[in-house]
């Protein structure tokens, strides 16, 4: 029996949970069986050893909210194997996932996660971590929601040296810069719209100013290009200066304007900014969506594209990382 215990129950932490519960027959084919033993929000917890009922949990989140111990007293004091780690990000400090996660570590616990910041913050230190205490480390949900990109690289292109990554990955903005060019609306206009679609970060400036992409392209280089780099690397220019004005000077040569995150190892950098795209390029994706064009040495350049936000599209990720780590055939 596999215990879970989930931290931070938000939009994804209940899409998790709604998945656990919902596909139990055909997660628990792949993996054996598992139940929910803790679940955390900034408030307090529900603990049951037994398993909790996911349903019930969400209207009790609902209703009452949680109470009682917090998390860092539920690592300490519940049994369980994995950690679903999912509490809001911050780029800055990666708390209080980073504390989450390495608290879960030390005590022999397996970590999936969602949340970019601690992986920003600390990448190298969790990956040693989590050598040392011979436990898995899964991150798929941080970069690109529901578009496979880490587990393809490191399983699908294992082999290749990746040298380059170019991609669309911020949903938000992509939905900004697609409505500025279809409507002709201002940057402002287009963002409450954006929050509305409960996709941009709590704090949308995260979004807007590229802090987002640059958070995940510090991820990917880190993780599947092995470039040792900071956020302080990545040259970041946000999406808050373009006009609708700026789409038709683009248009009439036949390009449209993407946010585009690019971690070059030929070329030593990292940078965020708003560029031309030809519009049949397969960066020129159009609304929520993300993209990503990764360049290899022996595959050449294999690109993906996909949701990259939603609690559904985040919760696929994180499930097919737990799949990963205890999959029986
Ligand atoms: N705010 C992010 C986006 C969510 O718009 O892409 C996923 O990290």
């Amino acid at each position: 029996m596999i215990n879970i215990a989930i931290f931070g129950f938000g939009a994804v932490g209940k899409g998790v949970a709604e998945v656990l519960h919902y596909k139990k027959e055909l997660i628990e084919g792949f993996i054996g069986k598992y139940k929910v033993v803790a679940i955390t929000d900034s408030k307090g917890s529900l603990i049951d050893e037994k398993g909790l009922n996911l349903m019930e949990a969400i209207k009790i989140k609902k209703n009452k909210g949680f109470s009682g111990m917090k998390t860092l007293e539920v690592i300490e004091k519940v049994d369980f194997d994995v950690a679903i780690e999912v509490t809001p990000t911050n780029v800055h400090s990666g708390e209080p996932g980073l504390k989450h996660i390495v608290k879960s570590m030390d005590k022999g616990a397996n970590v999936i996660t969602s949340n970019k910041g601690p992986l920003v913050k600390a990448f190298k230190k969790l990956e040693r971590l989590a050598e040392k205490k011979g436990v898995s480390f899964m991150y798929e949900a941080t970069v690109g929601g529901a578009m496979p990109i880490i587990k393809l690289a490191k399983n699908d292109l294992a082999g290749n040296e990746i040298r380059v990554i170019k991609g669309v990955l911020n949903g938000t903005c992509n939905y900004i810069l697609t409505r500025m060019e279809r409507e002709k609306m201002t940057y402002s206009q287009v963002l409450s719209e954006a929050q509305e679609l409960k996709i941009a970060e709590a704090d949308p400036s995260y979004d807007v100013e590229g802090i987002d992409s640059a958070a995940k392209l510090v991820i990917l280089a880190n993780s599947i290009m092995r470039m040792d780099a900071s956020f302080e690397d990545v040259e970041i220019t946000g999406i808050t200066k373009i006009t609708p004005e700026s789409f038709e000077v683009a248009g009439n040569k036949n390009y449209t304007i993407r946010l585009i995150a690019e971690a070059n190892k030929e070329k030593g950098f990292l940078k965020v900014s708003p560029r031309l795209v030809p519009h049949h390029h397969p960066l020129a994706i159009e609304g929520t969506m993300n993209a990503a064009l990764i360049r290899t040495d022996l595959a050449g350049d294999i690109v993906v594209m996909g949701k990259g936000a939603g609690k559904y599209e985040t919760a696929s990720a994180i499930v097919s990382d737990l799949i990963e780590i205890y999959r029986r055939d």
